[in-house]
């Protein structure tokens, strides 16, 4: 058997990235933050599409040529089909047929969620691979799932958000305390700082294994407005204890709904994925629940946490490895499940 690279492309939110894999192994992983988003706090959709084909050329001519790969080399070309933001869909896969037509190679569409989760079966030193059947985390800024994961391509959600995604809870509160979008990884390094049991906040009462975190946001934005009122210097005299306080709370929150996830299917393996997975907090968290609870967790390489194209590629790879071809009509979708 020759082996099989894989060209993949993902473009679904604010992100350009491609990568070039051979095999399950990465050859290459580049990515191209859109940074004009910060100045709004906010992805703004049309400057995201706008930027993704400024990047997608450059992005994809890195990606091979750090690979060492020749284009005529390549077996298919992998893309983020959804879910996302349309336009920015629209440009990575619009790329990808047009690439995948002109080399006469297979093209695959890639659901972006799956990819979060399957980025565990890239071959990396130092990463176990999880087994079958395993229990997802999938935590990102547009999503907060648990999955239940089969098989490659058999997963089912068995908890999600009822509102906000964990990663718009960090991003929100960070707002509130006045530090720039994207604020996530900012509440992470003061957290790191701080004493995560200065001031408590009430956790949703939500049944079942579903999130909310829309309450946690106000209960935030009520406790910091009542304490200014008493000192305009409380953000900035304690902010690394409003930081440790508010990720402790968006732990504990999580690892009730997944000790509760573990009690329900009888599952220990759990791995996390999605960009809110690079929380230091969560991350240590979850490598104590080994010792703790006997959980085997599966923590990803940073790279392969926020949004990146390796993660569409090895899901391309399992799709190629069963001919999970599309036909150049395969349309993206702003809005899918598995
Ligand atoms: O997966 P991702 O890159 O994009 C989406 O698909 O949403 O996730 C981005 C989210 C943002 O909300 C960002 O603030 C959050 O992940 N994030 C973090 C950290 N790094 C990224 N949140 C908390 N701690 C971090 N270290
Ligand atoms: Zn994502």
């Amino acid at each position: 058997h020759s082996a099989v690279f894989i060209l993949a492309i993902e473009s679904s939110c604010d992100d350009t990235a491609a990568a070039v894999l051979k095999n399950d192994k990465v050859l290459s992983n580049v990515v191209a933050n859109q940074l004009i988003h910060n100045q709004y706090g906010g992805v703004v959709p049309e400057l995201a599409s706008r930027a993704h084909q400024q990047n997608i050329v450059p992005v994809i001519d890195a990606a091979l040529k750090k690979a060492n790969i020749n284009k005529d080399q390549l077996s298919a070309i992998a893309f983020t089909q959804g879910p996302g933001l349309m336009g920015s869909l629209l440009v990575g896969s619009s790329f990808a047929k047009s690439m995948a037509l002109a080399l006469n190679i297979p093209l695959i569409a890639v659901n972006h969620m799956q990819a979060h989760i399957l980025a565990h079966f890239i071959e990396e030193e130092g990463f176990d691979k999880p087994s079958f059947p395993f229990l997802a985390l999938t935590i990102s800024g547009g999503h907060t799932q648990i999955v239940k994961v089969n098989d490659f391509f058999d997963m089912e959600i068995i908890g999600e958000t009822t509102d906000d995604a964990v990663g718009e809870a960090f991003d929100k509160s960070a707002k509130i305390l006045g530090l720039p979008y994207p604020g996530g990884p900012l509440v992470d390094k003061y957290a790191q700082l701080g004493n995560p049991k200065a001031f408590a906040f009430t956790k949703p009462k939500v049944p079942g294994l579903d999130f909310s975190f829309s309450g946690l946001k106000t209960a935030i934005l009520y406790f910091i407005q009542k304490k200014m009122i008493e000192n305009p210097n409380f953000i900035e005299e304690n902010l690394n204890d409003i930081c440790a306080s508010i990720q402790h709370t968006i732990i504990e929150i999580l690892m009730d709904k997944l000790k509760l996830a573990v009690a329900t299917t009888g599952i220990k393996q759990i791995a996390i994925g999605g960009g809110v997975s690079a929380n230091s907090g969560i991350r240590k968290t979850l490598k104590e629940a080994e010792q703790k609870y006997g959980w085997n967790t599966h923590i990803p390489k940073f790279e392969y946490t926020t949004d990146n194209a390796a993660m569409i590629g090895i899901v391309g790879y399992q799709k190629f490895l069963i001919a999970n071809f599309e036909t150049s009509n395969v349309v993206s979708k702003a809005r899918i499940q598995f």
